[in-house]
């Protein structure tokens, strides 16, 4: 049943102060949303440069430098999972980038 207009906008100081904290309530949730999404882009982006730099440092013989960067990965790696979990989304496999692509072909 519809009610008249009047009767519509007819509403307590007490209901509008908690449809106002549902506004904002929305408003945050959206923000954190945005923000753990871009921080989960970076680990992604993190995560594929560090997949390439082990293999470089091995290629200079700089195999301690790589075990480091092992660690850090997996670091980095528990940060995404982290992050996609907050999201709610299955963790991304990025594989390694672009570059790391093309130095292998060229071998
Ligand atoms: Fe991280």
């Amino acid at each position: 049943m519809v009610a008249p207009k009047s009767q519509e906008n007819e509403i307590s100081r007490d209901r509008l102060a908690e449809l106002l904290n549902e506004d904002l309530c929305r408003e945050y949730q959206a923000i954190i949303a945005y923000v753990v999404r871009y921080d989960l882009d970076n680990e992604n982006e993190t995560i594929r440069n560090y997949r390439d730099r082990i293999p470089q440092c091995e290629a200079l013989g700089e195999y301690a430098m790589a075990e480091q960067i092992r660690e850090i990965l997996v670091q980095e790696q528990d940060h995404q999972i982290d992050l996609a979990t907050a999201l709610g989304e299955e963790v991304p496999d990025v594989g390694s980038g672009p570059k790391g692509r093309a130095l292998r072909k060229r071998r």
